[in-house]
């Protein structure tokens, strides 16, 4: 009869990555043999106090631990095991803590140390204090890197120092990982077959060739399917950052067609760059609004939801914009923003101080002038202000009020230390190019497409 004592160190019990390995030896020596008797040892399932140093396994007791826990029925299989198997995975390049709780156990099997000089080469530094020159000590470790060399170099030294190199057979396997994959269970299985070939060697007492050793450490993928599998699994299970996008027209992508309709788009290519940096955008922007109807918005949007890792608020443009109906009713007598300066101010720090006592960060959006020239010629189309057409204020004061409004936002970044996706500045380098929808408040496709370097420079960063 082949006693077979295995130790299986990895925390997920049956679940281990490693285990499967383990499991395809255990059935590559049952092949090779019906008279085999395996006792399995789940770490995790046993109680095992940590070793307490007290060295009377080397001194009072000598060969016996004081310790009465789980591990004195372990001393006697591992006495009895032809072959004993660890089973574990690799952590921080060695093994992991519970097996190492398990390793410092074994002191009681080992010679007192009695302070001679020892010319290690590849003897243990320790001998048994029994004969195991019968035993098969095997080591199977799985790993998450890439491949094997020199991941395992510092796990090989340990090994070598307790059992002697060439005393164990150590079966080392990189991109531990991809066992847990159900759809490369055809690939994993013909990996598999190495592990059971080499259980059938074991089974029957026979040596495990180099060939055999440096085929179980391969890796199972090319490096470039595991670094595209390894990586579509972090995507998968990495919570996705979540933006709230709270604005006007600007932030939907909105353009006039031939006959003045407008829609929404995505000319900014925010449905690219959620997917290229890993975020999600809920863009809660509505054509038409002020602050003081953002303001609102928000709140509505905000009960109730989970809060999200970034705020990007936009807005002014509207604020700043006249109240053009009002205009046409006076007759020409009242030109009113649509949220006065001082209401625009107290709306903007009232939506940035919401998010912040919520400790949620926000991002100011600042955006380029409209095209006076262009949007007073739109203007003039609409019938409703044909009769106060000779009554349009100057272009200049418009754009005057447009800076008044921007110094606002400005000092508010400032004072709140917010971060500022400033798009005032990527119309400069346009040079005459026709940047404007031909309503002159929205960008064309060219114009939006320049807000999304500036866009994508925020939330690469994210
Ligand atoms: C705490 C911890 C530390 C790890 N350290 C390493 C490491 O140093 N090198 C490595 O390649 N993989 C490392 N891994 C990955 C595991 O070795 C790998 O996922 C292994 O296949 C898990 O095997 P198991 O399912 O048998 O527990 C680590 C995993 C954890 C949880």
């Amino acid at each position: 009869m082949q006693r077979v004592l295995v130790i299986n160190g990895s925390p997920k019990g049956e679940r281990s990555n490693t285990m499967q390995l383990t499991n395809a030896v255990l059935s590559g020596m049952r092949q090779a043999t019906d008279e085999i008797d395996v006792c399995m040892k789940n770490i995790c399932d046993m109680d095992i106090t940590p070793c307490v140093g007290c060295m009377s396994c080397w001194g009072k007791t000598p060969g016996k631990c004081v310790v009465g826990d789980c591990m004195q029925e372990v001393y006697e299989h591992f006495k009895m095991a032809d072959t004993v198997i660890f089973s574990f995975p690799l952590y921080f390049f060695g093994m992991p803590g519970a097996m190492k709780v398990f390793v410092d156990r074994l002191m009681p099997l080992m010679e007192t140390y009695r302070g001679a000089v020892k010319t290690i080469g590849k003897d243990a530094f320790h001998e048994f204090r029994f004969d195991t020159s019968d035993k098969q000590f095997v080591i199977i470790s799985t790993c998450g890197y890439g491949r094997a060399e020199e991941i395992f170099d510092s796990l090989t030294k340990e090994m070598d120092f307790i059992f002697g190199s060439g005393n164990y057979y150590p079966l080392y396997c990189p991109q531990g990982e991809m066992f847990a994959i159900e759809a490369l269970k055809p690939q994993i299985n013909c990996y598999l077959e190495r592990y059971r070939a080499i259980g059938t060697c074991l089974g029957a007492h026979e040596v495990v060739t180099e060939e055999m050793l440096k085929a179980a450490s391969e890796p199972i993928l090319l490096q470039r399917a595991f670094e595209m599998l390894v990586n579509n699994y972090w995507d998968q299970v990495t919570p996705k950052k979540k933006v709230y996008l709270f604005g006007d027209s600007l932030m939907k992508g909105v353009m006039p067609d031939a006959d003045g309709m407008y829609h929404s788009s995505d000319a900014i290519g925010f449905s690219d760059m959620q997917k290229k940096y890993r975020f999600e955008l809920s863009n809660f922007a509505m054509p038409t609004f002020t602050t003081t109807q953002i303001l609102t918005y928000m709140k509505t949007v905000a009960a109730g939801k989970e809060l999200p890792d970034l705020v990007v608020l936009e807005g002014g443009g509207n604020d700043c914009d006249h109240d053009w109906p009002r205009f046409a009713k006076t007759n020409g007598k009242e030109l009113v923003n649509r949220v006065p300066l001082v209401q625009f101010e107290r709306n903007l720090r009232e939506m940035v101080l919401f998010w912040t006592k919520k400790h949620v960060p926000c991002a100011l959006v600042i955006t380029p002038p409209i095209d006076m020239n262009k949007f007073f010629l739109h203007l003039q189309k609409d019938e409703r202000l044909h009769a106060v057409r000779d009554k349009f204020p100057d272009v200049s004061r418009m754009e005057q009020e447009y800076v008044e409004y921007k110094k606002i936002m400005y000092q508010v970044i400032e004072e709140y230390h917010l971060s500022c996706i400033d798009l005032s500045h990527c119309f400069d380098a346009c040079n005459g190019m026709e940047i404007y929808s031909d309503d002159g408040m929205h960008p064309n496709e060219i114009g939006y497409g320049m807000f999304k370097s500036v866009f994508e420079a925020c939330f690469s960063g994210m």
